[in-house]
Parts: C-alpha cells; sequence; structure tokens
C-alpha cells in the first residue's frame, strides 16, 4: 500500500512537470494543428455559428437574447464573455451547443479570434 501510494505520488510529480515544460508553446501548437492563419470571422466563424448555433439564436429567434447570425451580434455575444463561456462550458454559462461540445479547433479558433481583437 505504502508503495503504491509512493508510486502514484512520484508519477504525479513527474507529470506537472511535463505539463509545466509544455505550456510555453502550448497555444502556438494547438493553434498551428488546427491550421489557424489569418483568422476572421467570415472565414472561421461564421461557418462554424450557421453550422451549430443560429436554429436557436437568429435574429428573429434569439434564444436568451443572443443572436449569432450577424458579425454585429455575434461580436456582442463575444464582448460579453457569454460566447466563450458557453462553448467552454464554463461555470456560470449555459453549455452550448445543447446537442453536446463543439470540436476542439472550433473553440480554438473562437478564442484565437476573440484574442486577436474579432477581426471581421
Ligand atoms: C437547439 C437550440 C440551441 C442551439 C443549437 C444553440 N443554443 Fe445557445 N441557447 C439555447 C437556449 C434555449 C438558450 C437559453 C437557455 C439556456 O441558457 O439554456 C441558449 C443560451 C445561449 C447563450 C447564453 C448563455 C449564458 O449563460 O449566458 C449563449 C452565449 C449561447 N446560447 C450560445 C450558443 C452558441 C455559441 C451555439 C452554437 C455553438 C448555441 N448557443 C447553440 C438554445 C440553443
Amino acid at each position: 500500500m505504502r508503495k503504491a501510494l509512493f508510486l502514484c505520488s512520484y508519477s504525479l510529480l513527474i507529470l506537472s512537470f511535463l505539463n509545466l515544460s509544455c505550456t510555453a508553446d502550448k497555444e502556438e501548437t494547438i493553434i498551428d494543428l488546427c491550421g489557424i492563419e489569418n483568422i476572421s470571422f467570415s472565414l472561421d466563424i461564421e461557418p462554424v455559428l450557421d453550422a451549430s448555433c443560429i436554429n436557436c439564436h437568429n435574429s428573429v429567434n434569439a434564444n436568451a437574447g443572443i443572436a449569432l447570425d450577424s458579425y454585429e451580434d455575434a461580436k456582442d455575444a463575444a464582448n460579453s464573455g457569454q460566447l466563450l463561456g458557453s462553448v467552454k462550458h464554463e461555470p456560470g454559462y449555459s453549455k452550448m451547443p445543447p446537442s453536446g461540445k463543439l470540436d476542439s479547433c472550433e473553440i480554438v479558433r473562437i478564442e484565437e479570434w476573440i484574442d486577436k481583437g474579432l477581426p471581421e
């Protein structure tokens, strides 16, 4: 039992070191993996929202007052923090879309779009 506990905490220690050494270039790697370059609303974000969100979030039927079928409205949702909070399933936000999480590159694209200042 003792030995098992020791092994266990030892591997946790190693794991946390590995994790530390990865964080520096982690973001860049994910962005490379997802093939993100010159991010823009029309090329990278609009297709995701069109496919997964606008049925329930458009100017006619805006659940929770959120419309995502135009650049201006999507920008408002991004600026309020709700867009990212909901797709990342962060505490305090409704989990979106209701059918399950977007794929991780789609989420990274949304995050990168926000980081880059919401280019149109
Ligand atoms: C099947 C319908 C449906 C789809 C598809 C859908 N939503 Fe929603 N969404 C809702 C409903 C209903 C609410 C309000 C009730 C709730 O919060 O659960 C909501 C709430 C929200 C909110 C407000 C959440 C908050 O806590 O402030 C955001 C932001 C949002 N959705 C974004 C999205 C995004 C982004 C997508 C696509 C990735 C999406 N939704 C897809 C139905 C949907």
